[in-house]
């Protein structure tokens, strides 16, 4: 554990960095490798990527240094945050109480995921070991024992590293394999222009179909960019909790908007032309009119292919890093997942840290076990806690932020660790941000999403 803020005796960050690259951890995860991949995929490739991109800047990173701003000021959990901030408006809990209903949801879908990529480094082994029947097993994602069994193995070791504590369990875990898993994507991307129908697959990614852009693919993108940055759900407010004055959270954000998006768009560039160089192989990807086959399995689908034409020594290597590093990914998100509801059980209930850990890890077992036996609950829950949620509670989050605690109160908190903040341009624009553009942006995308489904 790093050093106690004697203040509120709540564990800190014990440097910059370790907070960076844990925030960056929690952002960078399965959203960047097998979501982002698949949404870009059914929304017409760069057309997405260009207004992924807008929603990260635009609404993603001032919601960022938002949740930032309202973890360290108060120091508490999402629930305990809005409460201390809002004075007698108790209500104000409630957006964080969605917070962590959407995080405990998300995370029981993310499990199964996260069980999947564990499930593949076994598979990979059995590729090239040879063993046909563990093959087939490992990659039917829709057996529900195996997946439970997976998801169930994640959640214990999420849980495990949780019990100890902030700086002990989560920022160790965080320093080494960030940097790996983007090496081996960036020599996987080398690797995969080198194959047949590589190229129709980069055009796909980086040549925009301005007619592509549609309401649905907005609604896409802003659903893919909070999930992906972590926002919405008070994950960030949570690790903002145990952040230090030192630090500069614009600056953070920044860092964490920035690494996250960097993954996401490698991660297309090597997933959106391996799609294309496996369906040239004769794997089925798209229906016969062009529609994406089973988004959910894509990633999964795809890259194994990749990896099994390398030829065993190379196939063996890439096939279990890749998982192996995905996984590690997976699990730096799943903690921050976990983590909001637990430190709201520490705070509000008076648990202890392992207690805490022990009884959210029981209702998610539960939740992910069901999840596990019928994968049809990954889109369901993914739309309406990610999709729908998140970006719900973003919005809530402006409107608390910009009319009810004032964006004035907030600048006082960003002015610690910032010292150029009054002469600075962010100190004009952010405040717009979180007040007007940001809440209508977000509204006006709802607005439109549910006029067009009548
Ligand atoms: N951002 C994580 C990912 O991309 C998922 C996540 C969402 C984590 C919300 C925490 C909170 O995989």
């Amino acid at each position: 554990m790093a050093a106690i803020d004697t203040e509120n005796n709540r564990g800190l960050w014990s440097s910059k960095i370790g907070f960076v690259l844990a925030a960056a951890g929690s952002a960078v995860g399965l959203g960047n490798i097998w979501k982002y991949p698949s949404v870009v995929a059914e929304n017409g490739g760069a057309a997405f990527l260009l207004v992924y991109i807008l929603a990260c800047f635009l609404v993603g990173f001032p919601v960022m240094i938002a949740e930032l701003t309202i973890g360290r000021r108060t120091g508490r959990n999402p629930v305990g945050a809005f409460k201390a901030l809002a004075g007698d408006k108790k209500i104000f809990g409630l957006i964080g109480a969605w917070g962590i209903i959407c995080g405990v949801m998300i995370l029981s879908f993310y499990l199964v995921v996260a069980g999947w990529t564990l499930g593949y480094v076994f598979e990979e082994i059995a590729f090239f070991v040879g063993y046909t029947g563990a093959v087939t097993v490992l990659k039917d994602v829709t057996l529900g024992w195996k997946n439970a069994l997976f998801a169930l193995l994640f959640l214990a070791s999420t849980i495990l590293i949780i019990k100890g504590g902030v700086s002990g369990g989560i920022e160790r875990a965080n320093k080494i394999m960030m940097p790996a898993l983007l090496v081996i994507i960036l020599t996987m991307i080398v690797y995969v222009m080198f194959q047949d129908g590589a190229m129709e697959g980069l055009k796909v990614y980086l040549y925009p179909d301005f007619s592509k852009i549609n309401p649905q693919l907005v609604f896409a993108a802003m659903g893919q960019a909070f999930f992906s940055l972590s926002l919405g759900m008070g994950a960030l407010i949570t690790y903002g909790s145990y952040l230090s004055k030192k630090q500069n959270l614009p600056e953070a954000a920044a860092y964490v908007t920035l690494s996250d998006l960097g993954v996401a768009f490698f991660a297309g560039l090597l997933i959106i032309p391996a799609m294309y160089v496996a369906s040239n192989s004769g794997i089925q990807i798209f229906t016969e009119n062009g529609k994406l086959i089973a988004s959910t399995r894509l990633v999964f689908d795809v890259l194994p292919a990749l990896f099994h034409n390398m030829g065993t020594g190379l196939g063996v290597f890439f096939g279990v890093v890749f998982f192996v590093l995905l996984g590690m990914a997976a699990l730096t998100s799943t903690i921050s997942l976990l983590e909001v509801p637990v430190s709201y059980v520490i705070d509000e209930w008076g648990l202890s840290r392992t207690k805490a850990a022990l009884t959210v890890g029981a209702v998610v077992a539960v939740l992910t076990t069901i999840v596990a036996f019928d994968i049809n609950w990954i889109d369901r829950l993914s739309l309406i806690f990610n999709d729908i949620g998140l970006p719900l509670g973003g919005l809530m989050i402006c409107i608390f932020l910009g009319w009810f605690w004032k964006t004035e109160s907030a600048l006082l908190e960003i002015k610690e660790g910032f010292e150029g903040l009054d002469s600075s341009k962010f100190r004009t624009l952010w405040p717009i941000f979180i007040t007007y553009i940001c809440p209508v942006l977000i509204a006006v995308v709802f607005g439109i999403t549910i006029f067009n489904l009548f």
